[in-house]
């Protein structure tokens, strides 16, 4: 009798764990007819956030970018690259029309946690130090000739009210940073700051997105590049807009017609959102409650996180891990993407990966190979609903572009993508690429094209560094 009762209880366990696996399914469920709605909603915010300030949860900020690469530059430039888990420093030596890109080195720190979440002049301070490390030593390989000026391309991957190509001020933190003495101000000014303090001298010609610097370095590799996505820690998009089509633009028409949009989509916001409770749980309970939705949903930060949820809710209520909830399981963010995409893409017929992951990051061994396939499963609901989110959002750029190919206009776009969930999660790239190219139909394979532009924002930085020098003239 107590054998039975136990098996009973242990199949209405896994109904229990499967009825929650369904509703999570259906919930996530993102058929063509709502990505285009949520497309055409896209097509809307941009819209109304181009014609005022504030006009919109998408911040559609003006880059003061209204030239991207030519391939003409020339010179060597330094390149800083802060945005997500890691910052990098790069020494880029263009070499103009026929030249190329000459030499590229560069080097990779990642951002101590507290600096996320401490002061201002820590933060820059230590990064300031790493460039400083990086251009001595640099300079003692290259030995550039005395008294020339540093120049700098800053790719600061945070939303930024640009004020010139070279200043502009912090609107607010993403990603899990949250520094709020730097709220506001200047981060060119910052970092220029913090740089005497380390005694180094060195001129920002420009202050770009890390969207912006890989539109500026996906255009030098190929002419047709007009979009730009990120789909790394955080995510957003950016696109070359008529400068007419920007009613709250009041400066002077750029002699190019053109002006470079940093959308910061990763705010964008719709009713056509397939949110869950555990969005709506991850939401409340992040640094940023409220902002960046559609971030939360699409991105490398919050998708592991996600499956934690799901995975605790599965624990809690039908003992998916046996009685006992896993006590590492309740830590928020434990459970990294990278961790996610490798038992997603998990091809062992016992799915070892699976099990040793579930053993490493959550203490829980002898996990059936039925409990594993559903551990699968559930990455491929979360990944797939994040990877056709964002491929709506691009239709949505698209449309607006009018070079969704249902117009009937038809020309070649490239669009320059980056960032590493792109780079790394195969399963999540394909189904993004496919299924922009379903919602368009028809051809769209043969005009619409994803490059991968890598690390594009850090050489795009650099190009625009050059194209803004204040040195240029001297120097010829
Ligand atoms: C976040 C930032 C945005 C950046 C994106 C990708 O959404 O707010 O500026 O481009 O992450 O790094």
């Amino acid at each position: 009798a107590l054998i039975v009762r136990h098996r009973m209880r242990s199949s209405s366990r896994w109904a229990r764990a499967m009825a929650i696996v369904r509703e999570l399914e259906e919930k996530c469920g993102t058929p063509d007819a709502k990505l285009k709605q949520v497309a055409d909603a896209m097509t809307v915010e941009m819209h109304a956030g181009l014609a005022s300030e504030g006009g919109s949860k998408l911040k559609m900020l003006i880059s003061y970018v209204d030239n991207l690469p030519t391939g003409d530059e020339e010179g060597v430039y330094y390149a800083l690259d802060l945005g997500g888990t890691n910052f990098r420093v790069l020494r880029v030596e263009l070499g103009g029309k026929t030249g190329g890109i000459v030499s590229q080195e560069f080097a990779e720190a990642s951002i101590p946690p507290e600096l996320m979440v401490g002061t201002s002049d820590a933060l820059f301070d230590y990064i300031a130090a790493e460039l400083a490390k990086f251009i001595t030593e640099e300079e003692e390989k290259y030995h550039p000739p005395p008294g020339r000026q540093r120049e700098l391309g800053f790719t600061f991957s945070f939303p930024v009210m640009q004020t010139s190509i070279n200043s502009g001020t912090l609107i607010r933190w993403t990603k899990g940073f949250s520094i709020n003495d730097t709220v506001g101000n200047d981060v060119v000014a910052e970092l220029t700051k913090a740089m005497h303090r380390q005694g180094v001298d060195v001129n920002v010609t420009a202050l770009v997105n890390d969207t912006i610097g890989t539109l500026a370095g996906g255009r030098f590799s190929n002419k047709d590049v007009a979009i730009a996505v990120i789909m790394g820690t955080g995510t957003n998009a950016a696109y070359v807009e008529r400068a007419q089509a920007i009613p709250k633009w009041h400066g002077p028409l750029p002699k190019s017609g053109e002006m470079v949009i940093n959308m910061e989509w990763g705010n964008f916001k719709s009713s056509h959102l397939p949110l869950t409770e555990y969005d709506h749980a991850l939401d409340a309970e992040s640094l940023n409650a409220g902002e960046q939705v559609f971030e939360k949903l699409t991105s490398g930060m919050y998708l592991g996180e996600i499956l934690r949820r799901v995975l605790l809710r599965m624990a809690e209520e039908a003992a998916f891990f046996g009685d006992e909830v896993p006590l590492k399981l309740k830590i928020p963010f434990v459970l990294r993407t990278p961790d996610m995409s490798a038992m997603h893409h998990d091809t062992s017929s016992d799915l070892k990966v699976v099990s040793n992951k579930l053993k490493d990051i959550f203490e829980v061994s002898n996990t059936s190979l039925k409990t594993r396939r559903v551990v699968v499963g559930l990455c491929n609901i979360i990944a797939t609903r994040g990877a056709r989110l964002a491929a709506a959002g691009i239709l949505g750029v698209l449309k607006k572009m009018e070079r969704d190919t249902s117009t009937g206009v038809v020309e070649k776009t490239v669009i320059a993508m980056d960032g590493g969930l792109y780079e790394h999660y195969n399963e999540y790239r394909k189904c993004l690429e496919n299924t922009v190219i379903d919602l368009l139909g028809g051809d769209s394979s043969s005009t619409i094209a994803f490059e991968h532009s890598n690390d594009g924002s850090g050489i795009g930085a650099a190009l625009l560094a050059a194209s803004h020098s204040q040195y240029l003239e001297e120097r010829s």
